[in-house]
């Protein structure tokens, strides 16, 4: 089953969301509305709780995933996704926030801490390590990754297509037809 409580929290979940039938959902997740959750994305908020804005779409195999309360993590931390985000295929978030309106290239790794204002785009196959904080607007690449350049007015502009575009393409898997 792909929505499942951990212990006798289930997912929260928004108007007309999305969520591929091989996809998993754990526990102390909340989803806005219109969200989508494609082939084999795991969300895992068990330890902690993940919250996902409207419009945002987990591409196929991407790990969402928290850091629990302990000694070296007192209050451990969670997981926030804006809305109008685009997170690429096999992307991985851990314990991190991610402003509106971003995409998270394809396999791109952000690891705990790190915070994302809006508009900022992370390149496919980045590393994004602890702590970073990553400033409107701006295009980041590499591992580590760094800010490389300001996004150009297109590609800001791509960024509100590309979730509006996953709305649009949920829809169609919704309503089983085109
Ligand atoms: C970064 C990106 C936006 C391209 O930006 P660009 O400015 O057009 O980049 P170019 O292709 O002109 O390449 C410019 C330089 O950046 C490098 N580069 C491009 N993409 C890179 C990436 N993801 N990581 C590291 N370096 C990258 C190129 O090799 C090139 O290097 P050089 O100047 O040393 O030759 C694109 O490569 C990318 O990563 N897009 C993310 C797409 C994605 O994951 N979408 C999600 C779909 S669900």
């Amino acid at each position: 089953m792909q929505i499942r409580p951990y212990l006798d929290v289930l997912p929260t979940l928004g108007s007309r969301v999305y969520i591929d039938p091989s996809a998993v959902v754990i526990g102390k997740v909340t989803l806005g509305d219109d969200v989508s959750i494609w082939p084999t994305a795991v969300v895992r908020g068990d330890v902690n709780t993940i919250e996902i804005g409207a419009r945002t779409s987990i591409q196929d195999g991407a790990v969402l995933h928290v850091s629990h309360d302990g000694p070296y993590k007192p209050g451990g931390r969670n997981l926030v996704i804006g809305a109008d985000v685009t997170v690429g295929h096999k992307a991985v978030l851990h314990a991190c926030t991610i402003g509106n309106a971003c995409l998270v290239g394809i396999g791109a790794i952000v690891l705990d801490d790190v915070v994302t204002e809006d508009f900022v785009m992370i390149g496919a196959g980045a590393l994004v390590t602890s702590n970073q904080q990553l400033k409107k607007g701006g295009l980041y690449l590499g591992s580590p990754a760094r800010r490389v350049r300001e996004l150009s007015q297109r590609e800001i502009e791509f960024l509100s297509y590309s979730a509006a575009h996953y709305v649009r393409l949920k829809d169609k898997y919704r309503a089983g037809r085109d």
